[in-house]
């Protein structure tokens, strides 16, 4: 490990931990403090790093946390990309200690946002200090951290396209993604897209009473999970008229490179805690979690909930229902494909009414870049491996944006593992890959710089 690392590990992660105490919940207004806290906190461990310039940039929602140093114009400039926001914490019974106290157990850091992305981004900001302590930082570099990745970065767009000379660079170095393992590091080099809407159908104008009205008028919950359930076929292939036309099969060849990694379906099965893995007929699972659509309830209600039982027929029933998209879906279009079918099964005894929330295009990232080069390399230095190139399920609907605003290509280099259970009760993220992160993200500048 790098001589500054090992001696600076412990306050590294004291000062991840004092990040991960403040609750930077973005879904939830209750924690609106905390996440304006949390820019705060960041601001000022920028400027202890050494950036020249930080600013809070003010949005229409959360800031963003701008930084940079400019050691030389004629050098290359690196744009690290992140997010403060973490997930809400719920169910909060199911964590074995509480999502806003760190706790390390068996080298791993429990907390909310340990890997996704408070701990994955700040190992960017202490990769800077210890290239500015040591006088070694080889490259400019640029920071914009964002607040509002959680909820969809509703005012990262427009920021993006006001400041683009600000925003000025080469390319941008994310980790916010995973790797396969830690024997097996990878680079993600394609996240999907995704298309996100509330369905609500409705049939009696108030609720009735189970045994007075049951068996003469259509259950509105009932009507739901049929028109869901149509909305794949035996083949759990979706069948919204038109959904696959602007997927990019892959070649038999990448396929084949694909299969390379050795993934291990039982040990995947009982990490989970499921008998039996499902989905679209003809694809491999590592293929049905990345290069292939997918249509997912995220949650659904209606009618009673609470204890005990109430003898009602709901007169409304709803879902939260999300589109996985890859290239080259457009999540417009899905979104206006899906809402058009969804209208067009309901029966007549029902309305729908159907709101899209965020949405987000998928993106793909060379592998022939001097950029993956350099994370390619890195990597090896660091891990002693040469990572795979791999795609990945997740969505981060700003590498498209980038690409589109700024003409930039994002090099996705993360250090989180399934394991980590990110958005899941428990998160973690293990110390081992925090430390070498930092190590691994140093190589990266250094061996940009060089090309
Ligand atoms: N860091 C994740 C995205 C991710 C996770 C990419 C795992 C690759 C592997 C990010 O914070 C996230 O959760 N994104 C959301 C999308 C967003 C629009 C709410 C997602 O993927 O659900
Ligand atoms: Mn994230
Ligand atoms: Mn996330």
């Amino acid at each position: 490990m790098n001589a500054y690392i090992k001696k600076n590990k412990n306050r590294f992660l004291e000062e991840l931990f004092e990040l991960l105490r403040i609750p930077s919940v973005s879904a939830d207004s209750k924690y609106k403090d905390a996440v304006f806290r949390a820019a705060d906190f960041l601001k000022a461990k920028l400027e202890k790093a050494g950036a020249d310039q930080v600013e809070i940039c003010p949005t229409a929602g959360f800031p963003i946390v701008y930084a940079e140093k400019i050691v030389d114009s004629s050098k290359p400039t690196v744009l690290v990309y992140g997010h403060y926001d973490v997930q809400p914490p719920d169910p909060l019974e199911l964590w074995e200690s509480p999502p806003f106290e760190p706790q390390i157990r068996d080298g791993k850091i429990y907390a909310r946002g340990a890997s996704d992305d408070k701990g994955q981004m700040y190992m960017h900001i202490k990769a800077f200090e210890a290239m500015t302590a040591e006088n070694v930082l080889p490259c400019n570099i640029k920071f914009i951290i964002e607040g509002e990745e959680e909820v969809g970065s509703d005012n990262l767009p427009k920021f993006v396209a006001a400041n683009k000379e600000k925003l000025a660079a080469d390319v941008i170095l994310i980790s916010d993604t995973g790797i396969f393992s830690n024997d097996i590091p990878s680079i993600t080099v394609g996240l999907r897209g995704l298309s996100y809407l509330e369905v609500e159908v409705t049939g009696p104008q108030r609720d009735l009473h189970s045994g007075m009205y049951g068996g003469a008028i259509a259950n509105p919950a009932f009507v739901l999970c049929e028109m869901i359930a149509s909305l794949k076929d035996k083949n759990d292939q979706i069948t919204i008229p038109g959904f696959y036309d602007d997927v990019v099969a892959l070649s038999e060849e990448e396929r084949k490179e694909m299969a390379k990694a050795p993934f291990d379906e039982e040990a995947y099965k009982n990490s989970l805690k499921v008998t039996t893995l499902r989905g679209e007929a003809g694809y491999t699972t590592m293929e049905r979690v990345s290069i292939r659509p997918t249509l997912d309830v995220n949650g659904i209600w209606g009618g009673y909930t609470g204890e005990g039982a109430k003898t009602v027929l709901p007169s409304k029933a709803s879902a939260k229902i999300s589109m996985r998209l890859v290239p080259n879906q457009s999540s417009e279009k899905i979104t206006a494909l899906f809402t058009k079918y969804f209208q067009s099964i309901a029966p007549p005894y029902v309305r729908v009414k159907i709101k899209p929330h965020h949405g987000g295009e998928p993106a793909l990232t060379p592998t022939n870049s001097k950029a993956y080069k350099a994370a390619s390399k890195a990597f090896e230095e660091a891990w002693g491996k040469t990572p795979i190139p791999l795609r990945e399920g997740g969505s981060i609907p700003i590498v498209d944006l980038f690409e589109k605003e700024l003409g930039l290509k994002s090099v996705l280099m993360g250090f989180g593992l399934d394991s980590d259970a990110i958005h899941s009760p428990n998160e973690s993220y293990r110390v081992f890959n925090y430390l070498k992160g930092i190590e691994t993200i140093i190589l990266f500048h250094k061996n940009f710089a060089l090309q």
